[in-house]
C-alpha cells in the first residue's frame, strides 16, 4: 500500500512559499493549466469528502485555484439533504451558460449526483462529471477518463465495500482534523435520502484509523473529529472488533491528540459505555451531537427513529449523571407530515426537559425516494416557518440562561480564530462553546489557553484570558 500523507492546504497549493514542497506534488501549476475550483454544501462529511477529492487532484498534478475563472476544472460537491439544498446547485450550474463549449469542465459531486444522475446531464448538458458520494472510490478514474477525452463520465454505482481512501487528503482547516470511520447509513427515517445518497453503512477498520490518527498527529493536529451519519454504529470489520468506545479511548490515547470529538450519535446507539469512556478520558470532549428530530413519540413513530421521548429523555439523564458536565446539542424537525399543535408543543417541552447547548432546527422538506414524501397532512410552508421560530425561540431563551450561569467560569480554549482588532480572540472550549476573548498576549492561533468567562449571549461566551 502506499504511503498516505495529510498535508495542509499550503503545503500542497504552495501558497506558502516557505513550506517545503511535498514528494510528488507540484507547487507550480501544472502544464496545460490543470487547475480546479471546488465548492462545498451540506454537511461535515461533505467538507471532508471535498478535502479528500482535492487531495486526489492535487497527486495527479492539478492546482487549486479559488475563482471560477482561474479554473479548467469546476466542482460542486452537492448536498441533498432539503430541497433548497439541491436546487441551489442547479442555479450555481446555469451560470455556464456564459462559458461556451469546452473552456471548462464542469463536474457535479455528492449527494445531488448520486441522486440525480443522468439527469443533471439533461438539465445542464455542459456537465461532463457526475460522481456520487457512494462511488467516490472510483473518482481518480473518472478523472483519467475526462482527462483521456470522455465527453461525459459518471459513477453512481453504491459501493458496499470500499470506502473513498486517499494517498493525500488535503486538509482545509489546519486546527481540526476530520476523519471519517463510518460511511453511509442503515437507519431509514422516513423523511431523510441519506440511506440513498451515501448508500449502506460501511465501518473502517480500527487500525486504518488509527494509523491516519498517528499521522495527523505527528503532522501537528491536536485535535480530531470522528465523522459519520450515525458515527456510534461503528462496527470494527477488523478481528479486533473495537466498539465505538473502545475506539473513542484508543484515538484519544494517540501521543499528541488532546481533544476527540465525534458526530453524529444516533440515540438507539448510544450506551451507557461512550459516557463512561467521556468520564474516564480527558481528552475526549465534554460535547454530544444527539439529534432528537421531534419530542412527540406519534411523530417519531411516523419517522421510523426507533425511540420514544422516553427513551430519549433517558439517554440524556445518563448523560446528565456524568462525573463531568457533558454538553449535548441536538437537531429539530417541525412540520414534518400530520404534526399536530400538540405535537409543536412537545417539541417545545422536550427543549427545557432536555437542556440542550444548540439546536439546528429545520422546516421538513420532502426528498424523493423516501418514504414521507408523499404522507398525507402535508403542513403549509408558512405555519413550518412559524413553527421554527417558535422553536428557535425557546432554544434561544435556554441557551441565554445555561450560558448566563457559565459567568465566573473557567475553560480551557482552543484558539482558532483572530480578530482584526488586536488583542480579542476565538476559539472553542471541549464543550464546543465558542469563547470569544481578549488577551495581551500575541500569535494565540492554535495554542490551548484558560479563559474566564465575564458575559455571555445565547451564542457564545465572552471573556478573557486568564494568565
Ligand atoms: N427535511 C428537513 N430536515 C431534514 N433533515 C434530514 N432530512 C430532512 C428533511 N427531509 C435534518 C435532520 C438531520 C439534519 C442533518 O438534517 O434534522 O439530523
Ligand atoms: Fe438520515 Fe436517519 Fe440515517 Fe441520520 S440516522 S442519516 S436522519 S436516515
Amino acid at each position: 500500500m502506499t504511503e498516505r500523507v495529510d498535508v495542509q492546504l499550503d503545503a500542497l497549493t504552495g501558497l506558502n512559499a516557505g513550506q517545503p514542497a511535498i514528494k510528488g506534488v507540484p507547487r507550480e501549476p501544472a502544464p496545460g493549466g490543470n487547475t480546479f475550483y471546488l465548492e462545498t454544501f451540506g454537511c461535515q462529511m461533505n467538507v471532508h469528502d471535498s478535502e479528500k477529492v482535492a487531495g486526489v487532484l492535487l497527486g495527479r498534478g492539478y492546482q487549486q485555484v479559488d475563482t471560477i475563472d482561474a479554473a479548467r476544472l469546476v466542482l460542486y460537491n452537492t448536498c441533498s439533504i432539503r430541497e433548497k439544498a439541491a436546487q441551489k446547485i442547479y442555479s450555481r450550474l446555469g451560470a455556464y451558460a456564459k462559458y461556451p463549449g469546452e473552456e471548462k469542465i464542469i463536474g457535479v459531486l455528492g449527494c445531488v449526483a448520486q441522486q440525480e444522475g443522468e439527469e443533471i446531464f439533461e438539465r445542464s448538458p455542459w456537465v461532463r462529471l457526475v460522481c456520487g458520494s457512494a462511488s467516490y472510490s472510483k473518482l481518480p478514474d473518472l478523472i483519467a477518463e475526462l482527462e483521456a477525452g470522455n465527453r461525459r463520465v459518471m459513477g453512481l454505482d453504491k459501493d458496499t465495500e470500499a470506502t473513498f481512501e486517499t494517498e493525500i487528503t488535503r486538509r482545509d482547516n489546519p486546527f481540526r482534523a476530520y476523519l471519517t470511520i463510518i460511511e453511509g447509513c442503515d437507519k431509514a427515517c422516513s423523511y431523510c435520502v441519506v440511506p440513498f445518497t451515501r448508500g449502506p453503512e460501511r465501518s473502517r477498520a480500527s487500525a486504518s484509523v488509527l494509523e491516519e490518527v498517528r499521522r495527523l498527529a505527528d503532522a501537528g493536529y491536536s485535535e480530531i473529529q470522528l465523522l459519520g451519519q450515525t458515527v456510534n454504529s461503528y462496527l470494527d470489520p477488523s478481528s479486533k472488533r473495537l466498539s465505538f468506545a473502545e475506539l473513542l479511548v484508543a484515538v484519544a490515547a494517540v501521543q499528541g491528540i488532546r481533544r476527540v470529538r465525534f458526530t453524529t450519535s444516533h440515540p438507539r446507539d448510544f450506551g451507557r459505555d461512550i459516557v463512561e469512556a467521556i468520564d474516564a478520558v480527558p481528552e475526549l470532549c465534554d460535547h454530544v451531537h444527539l439529534p432528537v428530530q421531534s419530542g412527540s413519540t406519534r411523530i417519531l413513530r411516523e419517522m421510523l427513529r426507533t425511540y420514544t421521548r422516553e427513551e430519549y429523555l433517558e439517554k440524556i439523564a445518563m448523560i446528565r449523571e456524568a462525573r463531568r458536565p457533558i454538553s449535548v446539542t441536538s437537531d429539530i424537525i417541525v412540520g414534518f407530515p400530520g404534526e399536530t399543535e400538540e405535537d409543536v408543543e412537545e417539541s417545545l417541552s422536550l427543549l427545557d426537559a432536555a437542556q440542550y447547548d444548540g439546536v439546528f432546527a429545520f422546516q421538513y422538506s420532502p426528498r424523493p425516494n423516501t418514504t414521507a414524501q408523499h404522507m398525507p397532512d402535508a403542513i403549509s410552508e408558512e405555519e413550518k416557518g412559524r413553527r421554527l421560530a417558535r422553536v428557535n425561540d425557546r432554544q434561544r431563551e435556554i441557551q441565554r440562561m445555561r450560558n448566563e450561569a457559565l459567568i465566573g467560569e473557567t475553560f480551557e480554549v482552543f484558539v482558532d480564530g483572530a480578530s482584526r482588532r488586536p488583542g480579542q480572540w476565538s476559539g472553542r472550549s471541549s464543550s464546543n462553546r465558542i469563547l470569544n476573548f481578549t488577551s495581551p498576549r500575541e500569535n494565540l492561533l492554535g495554542e490551548y489557553v484558560s479563559v474566564r468567562v465575564a458575559s455571555s449571549s445565547p451564542n457564545c461566551l465572552i471573556g478573557e484570558q486568564v494568565i
